[in-house]
């Protein structure tokens, strides 16, 4: 017999489905509604799912899934907090009358307002003191005061990451799953929308890039594939990384 997760048990889940069957994972079915729907009931209250998702180009057109997905997610329940954009820093040219497609989209999908979020700060350009204007007028007199410039800043929401070894991981044994995305995204969307000690969850789990950084980050985790190989990859993965942990800590 098949047991279920229990219900609003997890507080984050960071996964990214085979969209538009654009790899081969040896003919398995995906049913997205039932995913999606699984995922709202699995979600706790404040929870996130961040859905990392590309398009695949048929007869010349972006499919679009990605949107009949997200306005399904709607549906489902979930709200989107944020449309994210996961940009690739070196990719190969793919078409020849378009341009090189460089992103995916993070779906940021909360049920009610997230619970929880950290976010992450990047330094800004400038810093030091300067002569900012405050006190703004309809008259158009502007106060100017010596102010110090903070010295960093919100992120945005389009994150950037090298692709490929080394960049993706640096784990030769993931690349035998043949989309693996990469473990600095999955840890700061970690960072962001959980705390230590939440439970972080993919449900399609590949070489386990999420379930590695959650383990990593102190979460707990539970990570799922349809996959018995990948799963098996993924388990692999996990104790090699455990095991180097254990080796710089002694
Ligand atoms: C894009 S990959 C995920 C890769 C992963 N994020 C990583 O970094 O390795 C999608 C995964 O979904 C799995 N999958 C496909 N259909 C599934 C289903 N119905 N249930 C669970 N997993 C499924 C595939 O086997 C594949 O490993």
């Amino acid at each position: 017999m098949r047991e279920k997760m229990p219900p609003e048990s997890v507080d984050l889940t960071v996964t990214s489905p085979p969209y538009d069957n654009l790899r081969d994972y040896r003919g398995y079915a995906f049913r997205f509604e039932a995913v999606a729907e699984g995922l709202f009931r699995v979600t706790k209250k404040g929870g996130v799912v961040v859905w990392v998702v590309g398009d695949k180009v048929i007869k010349g057109g972006r499919t679009l899934t990605s949107f009949r997905q997200g306005l399904f997610f709607q549906q489902a329940g979930f709200q989107m907090h944020d449309v994210m954009i996961y940009q690739k820093k070196n990719t190969p040219f793919m078409r020849s009358n378009a341009y090189t497609n460089c992103y995916e989209f993070m779906f940021v999908l909360s049920k009610g307002a997230p619970a929880t979020f950290h976010p992450l700060k990047t330094k800004t350009a400038r810093n030091g003191y300067e002569m900012l204007v405050h006190d703004k007028r309809a008259d158009g007199v502007n106060k100017k005061n010596l102010r110090e410039l903070k010295t960093e800043k919100t992120k945005t929401n389009i994150w950037q990451y090298a692709v490929g070894l080394g960049g993706t991981t640096s784990d030769k044994i993931a690349f035998t799953h043949p989309a693996v995305f990469p473990e600095k995204l999955a840890l700061d969307q970690i960072r962001s929308w959980s705390n230590p000690g939440d439970l972080v969850f993919d449900p399609m789990c590949g070489s386990g890039t999420t379930c590695k950084m959650a383990m990593l980050s102190g979460r707990n985790w539970i990570g799922v594939d349809i996959s018995e190989e990948y799963a098996e990859l993924a388990r692999r993965r996990m104790q090699e990384s455990a095991a180097k942990t254990d080796r710089s800590m002694s």
